[in-house]
């Protein structure tokens, strides 16, 4: 097929005409669609409506703990070994605390900066501009995160491996005010990635290496299980090469069962170094006598030894969403050389890049006749695309029908935005 481009002015005014009259069409429909919720949909919550009977009046863990009581800040030996399994790490490197793995984080960078992680005097805030790494487009969250904790961002290039490590490695071996990394390693949000082998290696070894003593890898593995097809693809372990590396104290872990189970009601974990978990244990000594035990009994139970057969439940009603996503991509824009996508084998997003300068406006005649999408520039810091490119698409909560509607909205919004961008 002939790119837009390349086609004959005539050509591309005959197409403009036709895409302008389709969205006219559109508009007149008042439509109410969104391609923005990176949430699980309610046919796969209802996947996990047995974790109800999974107490059933037997509140005793493993090791007799009765799990209405207080106390226990590092998790329930089960719920731990769950969390291992996520992690793939051991059972004693791991802590598991409430739903949320972003609080987690928050509770380990907000350390980080203030007290430090390893209770030696090393912390943060020492340095004169304590900043992350954000590989981009990356996850949202981390850089509202980073940013409320008034931490600097320095960002480098997302690959179909990992980050650009060429790029990580001059920045974190030269300043000493770079302090860390943040990383989606499997099934990146949003590009899908998964970050190879030789990058996972590279990555542990990176501490050894920093020119700050207090660097840390900061591994949000929030897609661990969350493959479309099974053999999913492998990720290295980093806690081996941490091992390897001796760096097991600098490299920290997260990851939860907010997509596997509940998303307001799972459990989350960290995994890192003994000291870490020390340090992360002093600190939430303040904060709360012990996690919801009787949460992490009844996710214990639920998912021992099962998680594959449940997460292929989750495939099963996820893959036709991906397929109806890149189905249409590739049938609307497939040569035009208007857009490029990736095709994730698993976790929750496809990223879009669109031509320079043109997201928000793709975004925008969305909103219009009614498709609400992820905001522009939402997927780097500070909410700010530098090429303006990036549409992030969240196939997972609208119904098939609705996401076959939105689908072919957007991608007549990217047609039209080009041609008017060629004809102007
Ligand atoms: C990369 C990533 N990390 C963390 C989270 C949130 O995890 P949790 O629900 O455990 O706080 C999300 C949710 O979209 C995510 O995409």
């Amino acid at each position: 097929m002939t790119t837009l481009a390349n086609k004959s002015s005539e050509e591309r005014t005959s197409l403009l005409q036709d895409w302008v009259k389709q969205y006219e069409l559109v508009s007149g429909n008042r439509l109410s669609l969104d391609l923005s919720r990176g949430k699980p949909a309610a046919d796969q919550l209802a996947l996990s409506d047995a974790l109800e009977d999974a107490i059933d009046g037997d509140y005793r863990a493993k090791d007799g703990t009765d799990v209405r009581n207080y106390g226990g800040l590092r998790g329930l030996p089960e719920t731990r070994a769950l969390g291992a399994e996520l992690l793939d790490t051991p059972a004693a490197q791991v802590m598991a605390g409430g739903n949320s793995s972003l609080a987690l984080m928050h509770l380990v960078v907000n350390t980080a900066l203030e007290k430090g992680l390893w209770q030696d005097g090393r912390a943060w805030q020492k340095a004169d501009a304590p900043t992350l790494i954000t590989p981009v487009p990356g996850y949202d969250r981390h850089f509202t995160l980073t940013e409320a904790l008034g931490i600097k961002m320095v960002a480098v290039d997302m690959t179909d491996d990992g980050p650009n490590m060429d790029q990580v490695r001059s920045l974190v071996t030269h300043d000493p005010n770079i302090k860390g990394i943040w990383n989606v390693p499997k099934y990146s949000n949003p590009t899908g990635c998964t970050y190879s082998g030789a990058v996972v290696d590279q990555m542990a070894q990176l501490p050894n290496d920093a020119a700050a003593d207090d660097f840390v890898i900061l591994w949000d593995n929030a897609y661990a299980v969350h493959d479309l097809e099974f053999p999913g693809t492998g990720l290295a372990s980093i806690y081996e090469a941490s091992v390897k590396h001796n760096t097991e104290d600098h490299v920290i872990q997260f990851a939860s069962t907010s997509k596997i189970t509940f998303a307001g009601a799972g459990i989350a974990f960290i995994g890192s170094g003994s000291t870490v978990l020390d340090s992360l244990e002093n600190e939430l000594q303040h904060m709360t006598i012990g996690p919801d035990k009787v949460n992490q009994l009844r996710h214990s139970r639920f998912l021992a030894g099962r998680i594959e057969q449940h997460m292929r439940a989750h495939a099963e009603l996820l893959k036709p969403k991906f397929d109806v996503v890149l189905d249409t991509l590739e049938r609307e824009l497939g040569g035009l050389g208007i857009a490029e996508w990736t095709r994730p084998k698993g976790g929750y997003f496809v990223s879009l890049d669109v031509g320079p300068g043109l997201a928000k406006t793709v975004i925008q005649l969305a909103e219009n006749v009614g498709l609400t999408l992820t905001p522009a520039g939402a997927t780097f810091p500070h909410g700010k695309d530098p090429e303006d490119r990036n549409v992030r698409i969240a196939p997972t909560f609208a119904a098939l029908d609705e996401l076959t509607e939105a689908m072919l909205i957007l991608t007549l919004c990217i047609k039209l935005a080009t041609a008017q961008g060629m004809h102007d």
